[in-house]
């Protein structure tokens, strides 16, 4: 298969680099540029004068809403913000010292056990679960935070905004608007991005015929991997590692000398800035300085002055993880929550795919190139 000349022969790609494997109509992305737009509009408009809730609807219908319909689809969303009676009594089942992600991918899967529409593929039904989902997976992640650290449960609160109702949730108070602003932005910039790997693992899932909630639950697999949603938490990490200003050099180059990865940077598409990081820069400055957590905003950029001299060359540049850490962490999410940040926006991008992939939906099934030996003589087990 390595070696085939016919006209359209398959061809190994490793890693389906130079792949395109499906059509979308939600998000379009110029990795030489560093261009991201959902459905036509640039992401930094977005971030600038959108919410979470317009950019749903948006990947969803493909236009902006009107008043009217952006005030009913809020309304539909926030009608679905309670769990079932089933989900709240699991979650208090949940193991404490349980990862969150971990718990996040369990509690998801467990929400199909409470809707009898689980198995219904038709658009309609799979448009009313992706709201669901949409819905409900802040009030499981804010939950189990509260159950892990022995707080009792708290109901989400419809009359608010889903960055809103989640901070609320999780530490018992409602956020200041600059906080709430500051993770609804975060919701906007992670909502989709073309066929990323966890949205390639939730196509292929669903090309199936599957279920939306077994996409979701492969999707949030994928996601926490550190090669891709769990970078922004590896970030982190490095950071508290790094401590101080003066240590920043030394602890980069050392990590580049014996050719470790430095999270949060390069992508497999952007060989320019990714967009994402541009405006989350500056956001995190801002919610840094508001914060009293600037060290942390110091210490990124150092890392990525540093970076931009050794690795630019290479088209490797801060991705959207790196500054969502320091974003995250200043608006007092704890480390471990970070990836799952990443899933409460991005499961509007998982389900939207598996919508559209069900509209004309073909199997996704690529080859392997076998590569071991053949014609071998089977023998009985004493002779071996
Ligand atoms: N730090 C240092 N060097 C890097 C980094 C990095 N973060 N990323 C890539 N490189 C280097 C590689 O060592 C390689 O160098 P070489 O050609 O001298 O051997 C070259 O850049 C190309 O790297 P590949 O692994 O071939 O690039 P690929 O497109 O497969 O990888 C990936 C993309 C996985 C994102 C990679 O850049 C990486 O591991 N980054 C760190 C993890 C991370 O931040 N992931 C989040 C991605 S964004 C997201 O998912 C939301």
């Amino acid at each position: 298969m390595t070696t085939a000349t016919a006209p359209n022969a398959p061809i190994l790609d490793k890693g389906l680099a130079n792949t395109i494997a499906a059509e979308t109509q939600m998000s379009f992305i110029d990795g030489s540029k560093g261009v991201l737009e959902y459905v036509g509009y640039d992401i930094d408009s977005l971030a600038r004068n959108s919410t979470f809730e317009e950019v749903v609807f948006l990947l969803w219908n493909r236009r902006l809403p009107k008043r009217a319909e952006l005030d009913s689809f809020t309304a539909e969303l926030r009608r679905e913000y309670d769990l079932p009676a089933g989900a709240w009594k699991l979650l208090v089942e949940m193991p404490r010292d349980a990862a969150p992600m971990h718990a996040l991918r369990t509690l998801v899967s467990a929400l199909s056990l409470f809707d009898a529409e689980a198995d219904d593929n038709s658009p309609d039904a799979n448009r009313r679960k992706a709201i669901r989902l949409v819905a409900k997976t802040p009030a499981l992640i804010a939950n189990f935070d509260r159950h892990r650290k022995g707080k009792s449960l708290v109901k989400p609160d419809s009359t608010h905004s889903i960055a809103n109702s989640f901070l609320s949730m999780l530490n018992g108070a409602a956020p200041t608007d600059a906080v709430a602003r500051a993770l609804d932005v975060c919701l906007i910039l992670h909502a989709d991005h073309g066929l990323n790997a966890s949205t390639f693992a939730a196509r292929v899932t669903i090309s199936t015929l599957s279920d939306l909630y077994s996409a979701m639950v492969t999707a949030i697999g994928t996601l926490k991997g550190p090669l891709h949603g769990g970078a922004n938490e590896e970030v982190m990490v490095m950071l508290n590692e790094i401590e101080s200003m003066d240590r920043v050099e030394p602890y980069i180059r050392g990590k580049l000398a014996r050719k470790d990865r430095i999270m949060g940077f390069g992508h497999r598409v952007y060989k320019a800035l990714d967009p994402r990081a541009g405006y989350l820069k500056t956001f995190a400055k801002q919610v840094a300085a508001d914060t009293g957590n600037m060290h942390l905003y110091e210490m990124s950029t150092r890392i990525e002055q540093i970076m931009a001299a050794e690795v630019a060359s290479k088209g490797i540049y801060p991705n959207v993880d790196f500054y969502s850490a320091t974003t995250y962490h200043s608006i007092g999410i704890d480390l471990d929550l970070f990836t799952c940040m990443f899933a409460m926006s991005r499961i509007a991008g998982w389900s939207g795919h598996c919508i559209e992939q069900l509209d004309g939906n073909k199997l996704i099934r690529p080859m392997a190139d076998y590569t071991g030996p053949h014609a071998l003589r089977y023998q009985p087990i004493e002779k071996r």
